[in-house]
């Protein structure tokens, strides 16, 4: 059983891709497990930034990425997403000298927002409100990214700032939302007004807040955090500003260990996939030793 992860906040700059590569490299190296990171944002940040550019040019005049799939997607029903998959990408190995971590992305491109408006257009008489299209390709983004059920361990969804049809898509498709957020003035109202939207979509959403950028010993930022943690789980972290957590969306062409990547902010890491392996375990998910200790077999068969 695959696990869908989306990474959403509507505004921007508040850590959703930081968070979304924390979670990718920590759930790959640390437990081993079998991940995908979908792009859904077309600054395409996170795909430039585990891919590197060359790869990531390459997917792009291919035609492999996620707006190309959108518009196949229209024309084909039954679409198989391996083609748009760009296999064992970023810039972590697992062990000194030794193979990578089974991490794939499905990359974004610039033209991203443009795909999704051209098969608005396209389809713009398909239905009898235009409501009625918006919601088709909702429901059909979160239906194509399911498709991959099985095939991973770990989906993970980064969203862009603000909710396109695709970011609802993915909302849709996803059965954990982590909603990374920077505690200052507009924190509150935002979270709860997304929060609430996520809840009209769908009321057993499993939802978590994350506060992020959080400087230490400020009590302005401590009061807004208990008051979002009063009303909306939290993951039980936060994570703190720290130049080496920023420096995890710098791409380096030779793999390295986890641990040279992150710095200091590798303790940040393992909270959050400490944090994801308890959440799996409440959802009724399998026990997180069991699933560490079924992807320790495959990678000594040599499976991942
Ligand atoms: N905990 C942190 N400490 C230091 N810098 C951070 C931290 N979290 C994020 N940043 C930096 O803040 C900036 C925004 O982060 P990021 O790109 O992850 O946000 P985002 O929500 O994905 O943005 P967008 O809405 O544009 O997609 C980046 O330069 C990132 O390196
Ligand atoms: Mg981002």
């Amino acid at each position: 059983m695959t696990r869908f992860i989306a990474v959403s906040n509507r505004r921007g700059g508040v850590g959703k891709t930081t968070t979304t590569m924390m979670l990718a490299y920590g759930l790959s190296v640390l437990g081993f497990q079998r991940t995908l990171v979908i792009d859904l944002d077309a600054q395409a940040s996170t795909s430039i930034t585990m891919m590197g550019h060359e790869r990531w040019r390459l997917a792009k005049e291919h035609g492999k990425t996620v707006g190309d799939m959108l518009v196949e997607m229209f024309a084909d029903d039954e679409l198989d997403l391996e083609p748009y998959i760009a296999p064992q990408v970023g810039d972590v190995c697992i062990m000194p000298g030794r193979r990578r971590p089974a991490l794939d992305v499905m990359p974004a491109s610039f033209e991203l927002d443009n795909r999704e408006r051209e098969i608005l257009l396209m389809n713009a008489n398909a239905g009898p409100t235009i409501e009625a299209v918006f919601s088709k390709l909702q429901k059909n983004v979160a239906r194509i990214l399911r498709s991959l059920n099985g095939r991973y361990d770990i989906v993970l969804m980064d969203c862009p700032p603000g909710l396109s049809n695709v970011a609802w898509g993915a909302l849709g498709a996803a059965d954990f939302v982590v909603i990374p957020y920077i505690p200052d003035a507009t924190a509150e109202d935002n979270v709860g007004w997304f929060a609430a939207r996520l809840a009209e979509l769908d009321p057993a959403k499993r939802v978590r807040v994350l506060a992020n950028r959080v400087r230490p010993n400020s009590a302005f930022q401590a009061g807004i955090m208990d008051s979002i943690n009063n009303i909306h789980p939290s993951l039980g972290l936060a994570m703190p500003i720290r130049s080496a957590i920023a420096g995890a969306l710098e791409f380096r062409s030779h793999p390295q260990p986890i641990r040279s990547k992150f710095g200091d902010g590798m303790i940040v890491v393992e909270r959050l996939f400490n944090a994801m392996l308890a959440w799996f375990e409440e959802a009724g998910a399998e026990t997180a030793a069991a699933a560490g200790a079924k992807a320790r077999e495959k990678l000594e068969e040599g499976v991942l």
